[in-house]
């Protein structure tokens, strides 16, 4: 067992990240109607096989419908699933198994509000006969509602330098909503545009592809989940990440003031993720599950773990450490 203690400071926030070690089916029992949002990234088809379990892409689409109702029960009627996921090539095309997943979710009562994509700055390097660098990602989103908690206000971006010169010229169709030529039914009224400093950004999120430092095998940015959470959760809301991996995704929670939970069949990353989330956040591991401070525990099965964020100026002292 590690133990490690800390000075509880009165004016911690309260925002905690639980690891569990288990298989996200039996965990998601525990959590019905309580989370905000499951933003993740699951295993790709036949993919990582000398790191953990894969699936064929003939029937993934299948595996993953087991996933369906432990996500939408653990859902609140507001909460969102956000899916990372790209689809791979067999026998030299692109085997659509990504597709056939979200038309099954679909047909069991997800809508899909929006397809997102990443856009990696930094593909990977290559040369294949009959396509080109891969440099982008899926990310789904999907809801019990068709009108889920939505905060774009928390994800506009600055509305750039064009902006100056364009509205400091505006001309006579920029005055009032001016309709598209082509009878297209489009229109826009620039002149609503002035005075304004953010804007709300497209539906590709850029990011760079995550190095392999991580000691996990698939890590996504930070930035994947950072930008789902501030979008589709509200503040103090709870984060579910049921394929938890390395802890990407409690890095982003508890840096936006979500709490967390991450789950992961791998003891091998639970550990990971602790030691990550711990060493990026500042959290520290609190006692128990009820949240009195102290120490880590640590057991064989069901592990739980429970680092704390600790606002700056919090004393956090190491006193003990051993196994
Ligand atoms: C693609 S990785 C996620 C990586 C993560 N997004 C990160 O940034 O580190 C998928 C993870 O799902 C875990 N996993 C696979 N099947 C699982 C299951 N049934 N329950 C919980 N975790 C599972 C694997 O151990 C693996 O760590």
């Amino acid at each position: 067992m590690r133990k490690i203690l800390i000075k509880k400071n009165p004016d911690d926030l309260d925002v905690s990240c639980t690891i569990i070690c288990d298989d996200s089916r039996q965990a998601l029992r525990d959590l019905k109607g309580q989370v905000d949002l499951i933003v993740t990234s699951p295993p790709y088809a036949d993919a990582r096989r000398r790191h953990y379990d894969s699936v064929h892409p003939d029937d993934f689409a299948q595996w993953f419908l087991t996933f369906h109702e432990p996500f939408y029960e653990a859902l609140r009627p507001t909460g969102s699933l956000v899916i990372n996921i790209k689809d791979r090539v067999v026998n030299g095309v692109r085997h659509r198994y990504v597709w056939h997943m979200i038309e099954a979710l679909c047909e069991n009562g997800w809508h899909a509000i929006d397809d997102y994509l990443w856009h990696k700055t930094n593909p990977m390097p290559g040369y294949w006969p009959t396509r080109l660098r891969d440099g982008w990602e899926y990310c789904f989103h999907l809801a019990k509602d068709k009108k889920p908690f939505f905060n774009p206000e928390a994800v506009k971006v600055p509305i750039g330098d064009w902006a100056e010169t364009r509205l400091s010229n505006l001309g006579e169709n920029d005055l009032s909503r001016h309709n598209s030529v082509n009878a297209s039914g489009f229109g826009r009224d620039v002149s609503r545009w002035v005075g304004k400093e953010t804007v709300l950004p497209s539906n590709v999120i850029t990011s760079a592809v995550v190095g392999k430092n991580k000691q996990h095998p698939a890590v996504f940015p930070v930035d994947l989940p950072l930008f789902f959470i501030k979008l589709l959760s509200p503040e103090h809301g709870l984060i579910v990440d049921p394929f938890g991996g390395s802890g990407s995704t409690a890095v982003a929670a508890l840096s936006e003031n979500r709490n967390c939970i991450l789950i992961d069949n791998n003891e091998q990353y639970c550990q990971v993720a602790v030691e990550r989330v711990s060493k990026e956040t500042g959290a520290k591991e609190s006692q128990d599950e009820a949240g009195a401070w102290g120490q880590i525990r640590y057991k064989q099965n069901g592990s739980i773990y429970q680092p704390r964020l600790l606002e700056s100026g919090a004393i956090a002292t190491e006193v003990e450490n051993h196994q």
